[in-house]
């Protein structure tokens, strides 16, 4: 639960609302690592969103993004304990296979996000340009991962 509630506090931090938190504190590790990934999908909706123009670019939104991305890579990797590849979750078994492999991927995420978090600096990304060099790379990870650590429907 620190973990979680670390998590909590820098979303928190970030100003983000988090409609997909749980109300209640939960211990099962498969709906604590689900709800800080859809935690990640609002992020990205957010950041793809001003990339693309269809939400108004503004630096605060921008550094929300990033730091809930930061928020994720600190927490998501210690929610796999043994036998949780069981159960309703889109968990791919490679996980538990290749551990080495999965904590790459975890790495990948965590210098994406600590670089974003730096080019964020103070007041978020002054302009969208400058927005889109910091978030680019963390999009990257998505696929990278998903591809070979998260079943495919
Ligand atoms: C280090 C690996 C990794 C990275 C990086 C990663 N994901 Fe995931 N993601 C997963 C895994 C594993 C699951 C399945 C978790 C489960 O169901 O137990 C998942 C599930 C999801 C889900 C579904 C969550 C739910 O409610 O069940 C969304 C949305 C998602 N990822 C979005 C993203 C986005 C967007 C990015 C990039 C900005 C990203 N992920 C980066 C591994 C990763």
């Amino acid at each position: 639960m620190r973990n979680f509630r670390k998590f909590a506090g820098a979303a928190m931090a970030a100003g983000l609302v988090l409609a997909t938190m749980p109300a209640q504190a939960t211990d099962d590790p498969i709906a604590t690592r689900q709800a800080i990934m859809s935690s990640m999908g609002a992020a990205a909706g957010l950041g793809g969103g001003m990339m693309k123009g269809e939400i108004a670019y503004s630096p605060a939104a921008g550094k929300a993004a990033i730091a809930t991305a930061r928020a994720v890579a600190l927490t998501f990797g210690d929610y796999f304990p043994a036998g949780s590849d069981q159960g309703k979750t889109g968990a791919a078994p490679s996980i538990w296979e290749n551990p080495d492999g999965f904590a790459a991927e975890l790495a990948k995420l965590a210098e994406a996000t600590a670089k974003g978090v730096e080019a964020s600096g103070k007041d978020g990304p002054a302009d969208v340009e400058a927005f889109k060099a910091a978030m680019g790379p963390i999009f990257g990870t998505c696929k990278s991962c998903h591809e070979t650590y998260r079943k495919k429907n």
